[in-house]
């Protein structure tokens, strides 16, 4: 897929020495590991996965995509290793929060170094937080333009203290980090189609939802908002006068499909912001792109496990939606190993370890 640079703090090798990548989602309700090979096949990347891992993580420890208890989440990676009984501990690192910031940029063609000097002067009127608050890095589109020597890319910015916070966590668990990248990213590279032309990827999480809509794989906009399933859950709790665990037993067993009104109510009341979010990232991606159709509006996460959800959304915004599997470029899907695994693959994960090739 698409060639993405990742946002440079990476110090170890990528690929540890077996041959692996790992990919690692930090998320509200667990993290998750995904290990895969990359290699090549007809001269394309291509990648097969050998290991899924996932452990069940207290509310609390992660919230809006940012560590609040490391203690906890180090422990949490410790165990998972040694059940899983992972060789390897190069990972390469998810990062999602509301304040990640992707723009369109045109920069004079510079030398790596000197682009770094060069970017903090770049960025500061398009950055929002203070400029030596954030982490940035260039994802460079293209060749430079012949005539001006200019270059057309993506400007990544992440508030650097929540990074340093999960590099922390995940080095205390004697792993490595061998890059950070952004979770968005990973979502894309394991759902996303690069023959389409502009597809919506989007991953419905339990406090985040990202949002990448990307013309043959290239990423135009990234959008991350503080809005997922558990408002779902909320909402029937509310609505209905349940715990939230009736609720979100609720939530899963009925969803949108089942023969109940009360519920089918609750949900759609508690969608409505997320189609909102979802609805206005399109038209903003329309209207600064010369009006481009958008071929398919593409689900995971666990909130896209709702019953019912890709008919929804896809009335809702006027547009086809449905939920991908994680595994659709992954050329060892359907073996023993890949299909018996315990856990189901994140996409975010599977996408991080799939872009150890790029
Ligand atoms: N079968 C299902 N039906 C409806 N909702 C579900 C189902 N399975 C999981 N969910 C919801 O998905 C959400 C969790 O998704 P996911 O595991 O992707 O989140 P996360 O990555 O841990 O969190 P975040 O990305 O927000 O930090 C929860 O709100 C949960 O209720
Ligand atoms: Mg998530």
């Amino acid at each position: 897929m698409t060639k993405h640079r990742q946002i440079g703090i990476g110090h170890v090798g990528v690929v540890n020495t077996d041959g692996h990548a790992i990919g690692l989602d930090i998320g509200a309700n667990a993290v998750r590991a995904a290990i895969l090979a990359p290699g090549t096949m007809d001269g394309r990347p291509s990648v097969t996965i050998h290991g899924v891992g996932e452990m069940a993580l207290p509310p609390g420890v992660v919230v809006n995509g940012v560590v609040q208890e490391p203690a906890t989440l180090t422990a949490a990676l410790k165990q998972l290793w040694a059940e899983e009984k992972f060789a390897c501990r190069n990972v390469i690192l998810g990062i999602a929060n509301q304040q990640v910031l992707v723009r369109d940029l045109t920069i004079p063609n510079l030398t790596p170094e000197r682009r770094a000097k060069a970017l903090p002067y770049q960025a500061k009127d398009i950055v929002a937080l203070p400029i030596d608050q954030v982490i940035l890095d260039f994802c460079q589109l293209g060749q430079p333009d012949p005539e001006t020597d200019m270059v057309r890319g993506l400007l990544l910015a992440t508030p650097r203290d929540p990074v340093v916070a999960a590099v922390n966590v995940v080095e205390r668990a004697g792993l490595q980090v061998a890059r950070v990248d952004l979770a968005a990213f990973g979502s894309l590279r394991s759902i996303g189609d690069e023959n389409l032309a502009v597809e919506a990827v989007v991953d419905i999480g339990a406090h985040l939802t990202t949002i990448v809509i990307h013309d043959h794989g290239v990423p135009k906009l990234v959008r991350t908002v503080a809005r997922g399933g558990n408002e779902l859950t909320e909402q029937i709790a509310d609505r209905m006068s349940l715990s939230v665990p009736e609720a979100e037993q609720t939530k899963r067993e009925v969803g949108l499909d089942g023969d109940h009104a009360e519920v089918r109510q609750a949900l759609l009341q508690g969608l409505r912001p997320l189609v909102a979010e979802i609805r206005t990232s399109i038209g903003y991606f329309r209207s600064t792109n010369d009006n481009p159709i958008i071929e398919r509006i593409s689900l995971t996460g666990g909130g896209s496990g709702l019953r019912g959800i890709a008919a929804a959304l896809g009335d809702q915004i006027g547009l086809g939606a449905r939920v991908v599997d994680p595994l659709q470029h992954v050329r060892n899907r359907h073996t023993k190993e890949a299909t018996e695994a315990r856990y189901l693959p994140s996409a975010v994960s599977v996408g991080l370890a799939m872009g150890a090739a790029a």
